[in-house]
């Protein structure tokens, strides 16, 4: 028997199956922001995942892939087009995954991307962004090729079993299910069945960019890390001072904190929270052996809004700042609190 949970992330769709014989499990199409939501529901479902599978490289949200695949060691999949170069295993056409007793079969179906497939497991079709429910996946990202969209569809899945499930990686009206036959009877995009006309409607969609669509590729293409995972890594190094907390400690005189602005000088000389220094960002590594020889000494590091400090402060950390606390919130909620600032340059 299949276990099946289906995972949203705004309008992406990733999907947890499980063989509840063997308890080996897939992630389909993770999102980066839901990684510790899939090892939570492998667990509670008495699941060990055993391959990540990202159906294309995605150009519209994080995929959390080798993020889970180093968690887990297990490896990444993806159709052997992909240009990434951390997939550990590639599939053509006709493959099977065996995920327990569950066999994954693989379809490669071009036009989204180039390097996108579908995977068919018993009564399920797990369609990428080749098909969506009352839609297809535009053609007109990097790589996409209408053409190869239309006879990926109508000589391709189109042609399956009309029972079949439909589950896409993009659903933005969440828990509707489909079918092949409902897809081909209602699907607005599948009505225009003759070649020329579906190619000429794919061109002229004129679809609005994804948003952060070049993080998405880089992070995707690469395996690198998105600004706000390299931001989570640091933050998950670092503890954190509230702004009530710090205002007690700036008006207690005595205390023994220094207190860092690691914004710009312009920043600093329009107003800074009383008794900062002024150490930016950008020349901490280079200045901390002459402005903080003590490394047992209590810091903390703030910045406008609390991201670059945080950084900052696992920087500091690294070094072997023990002490080194981030502010949690920035100047911008220093002010926005009323809380008392100074200007001019440094005492
Ligand atoms: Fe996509």
């Amino acid at each position: 028997m299949m276990i099946y949970e289906q995972i949203a992330t705004g309008g992406c769709q990733s999907y947890l199956l499980g063989c509840s014989e063997t308890c080996a499990a897939v992630v389909i199409d993770p999102e980066i922001s839901q990684v510790d939501r899939y090892l939570g529901l492998a667990a509670h479902d008495g699941l060990r995942i055993r391959y990540l599978i990202d159906t294309h490289t995605h150009a519209d949200h994080f995929s959390g892939t080798r993020q889970l695949a180093r968690q887990l060691g297990v490896p990444v999949v993806m159709h052997r087009e992909s240009p990434a170069p951390f997939v550990d295993m590639r599939l053509d056409d006709g493959d099977m995954v065996l995920v327990g007793r569950l066999r994954l079969r693989v379809i490669h179906t071009p036009g989204h991307t180039r390097d996108s497939m579908c995977l068919h497991v018993e009564d399920r079709l797990f369609t990428g962004d080749t098909l969506l429910i009352g839609a297809t996946g535009r053609t007109d990202l990097p790589t996409g090729d209408p053409e190869a969209l239309y006879n990926s569809l109508f000589r391709g899945i189109l042609r399956l079993d009309t029972a079949l499930k439909v589950h896409p990686a993009h659903d933005y009206k969440g828990g509707v299910h489909s079918t092949i036959a409902r897809e081909l009877a209602e699907n607005p995009r599948l009505q225009k069945r003759d070649r020329a006309a579906f190619v000429d409607m794919m061109r002229n969609l004129n679809l609005t960019m994804p948003t952060h669509i070049t993080e998405a590729l880089r992070s995707n293409m690469s395996g690198g890390k998105t600004i706000a995972h390299l931001l989570a890594e640091a933050a998950a190094a670092v503890p954190f001072m509230s702004l009530a907390e710090l205002k007690a400690r700036v008006e207690a005189a005595g205390e023994n904190l220094i207190v860092l602005d690691v914004r710009e000088r312009d920043a600093y000389e329009k107003g800074h929270i009383p008794r900062a220094r002024l150490l930016p960002r950008g020349q901490l590594e280079l200045r901390v052996n002459d402005d903080l020889p003590d490394p047992t000494r209590r810091i903390l590091a703030y910045c406008e809004f609390g991201r670059i400090s945080t950084l900052a402060t696992a920087t500091l950390r690294e070094l072997g700042y023990q002490r080194a606390v981030a502010l949690d919130g920035g100047m911008k909620a220093w002010r926005e609190a009323g809380y008392p600032l100074k200007s001019g340059s440094e005492p």
